[in-house]
């Protein structure tokens, strides 16, 4: 049986940042994101008995280096015993750039992979699955605003908020399309083991959680826009006190927060957002949407302005 499944990237609102257990990928804090909805990875997966091995194709061109992580993950799926698999996967938008790819290729993996061992796993399993490899590829699975709770020794998500209940446009200023120096998750190690901010991040995100997820609900957009400001400033305040220092900006970046501060004076709802990359997101307003287009593409050093409404989660799209 071959299966082919979609799954949008998320943003990290409240960011994840830091392992709890490293086996397990068990993430140290919660975290709530919102599920985009025009940028997408597609993966179709065959197991056969005649491969050999498992093969990987990314746009069409063979992929080793993701390939012990795309194979791990499709025997925490379909057993350890399983037929080699081959996986052919699309993606519309740049990769391991900050745009949170890995999130959206274990989504639609775990979907895809399940459905062509002929399994029926509910979405709360298929998160654990997909988190075991990517901690954010949990929440792709499901749409609108979703949290990723910090309980115990699994990983478990829920919806806060539909798509369509605050719908909300996500401008990505692409500041560098290469891909990261350094990846998340070692990035995340780095960062506990040295960084002397580690401890308070993760004391005071139960405190940002609570504040985020009750202007979810009240559809309070300043209130989200300051604690989600503030929390992914200090994210990046325990990456840049790491030794070695972790930073992902560049000068584009910077720039781009000034944009989205400036717009924020003139009377837009705008906020900014930054992941392990150098890319901005800016989370804005419906109504406001081109302005904070038109701003962040005539910033300097930003190469291309994607944009995006809320999403919906993973979803199988063929099985034969
Ligand atoms: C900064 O999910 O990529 O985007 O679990 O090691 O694969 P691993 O990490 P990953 O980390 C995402 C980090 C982040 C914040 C977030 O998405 O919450």
């Amino acid at each position: 049986m071959q299966a082919t499944a979609r799954a949008q990237p998320n943003i990290a609102l409240i960011k994840y940042w830091g392992k709890r257990d490293r086996t397990l990928n068990l993430p140290a804090v919660g975290s709530i994101s919102i599920t985009l909805a025009d940028l997408y990875t597609e993966m179709n997966v065959k197991f056969d008995s005649k491969l050999k091995d498992d093969v990987l194709t990314v746009n069409g061109e063979i992929d080793q280096q993701m390939l012990p992580r795309i194979s791990r993950c499709l025997s925490a799926v379909a057993g350890e015993g399983r037929d080699p698999a081959r996986v052919d996967s699309h993606c519309n938008f740049p990769v391991a750039a900050g745009l949170a790819s890995s999130a959206s290729a274990f989504a639609a993996l775990v979907v895809a992979a399940s459905a062509a061992a002929g399994q029926h796993r509910s979405t709360a399993e298929l998160a654990s699955l997909a988190g075991l490899e990517s901690g954010s590829a949990a929440r792709s699975l499901y749409g609108g605003f979703a949290e990723l709770e910090n309980n115990g020794d699994s990983v478990a998500v829920e919806t806060l908020l539909d798509s369509s209940d605050w719908p909300l446009r996500i401008v990505i200023a692409v500041t560098s399309a290469g891909p990261k120096p350094v990846s998340s998750g070692e990035a995340m190690e780095i960062s506990r083991k040295t960084s002397p901010f580690y401890g308070r991040w993760v004391d005071d995100q139960t405190h940002d959680l609570d504040v985020a997820r009750a202007a979810i609900r009240e559809r309070d957009f300043g209130k989200l826009a300051a604690i989600a400001e503030h929390n992914c400033l200090k994210m990046h305040s325990v990456m840049w006190a790491s030794r070695p220092p972790i930073v992902y900006w560049n000068a584009a970046t910077l720039e781009c927060l000034q944009t989205v501060r400036e717009l924020r004076t003139q009377g837009v709802g705008v906020f900014f957002t930054i992941d392990a990359g150098p890319q901005v997101k800016a989370i804005c307003l419906a109504h406001d949407e081109s302005r904070v287009c038109d701003a962040l593409q005539s910033t300097s050093g930003v190469g291309r302005v994607i944009v995006s409404e809320l999403g919906a989660g993973a979803k199988l799209t063929g099985c034969v």
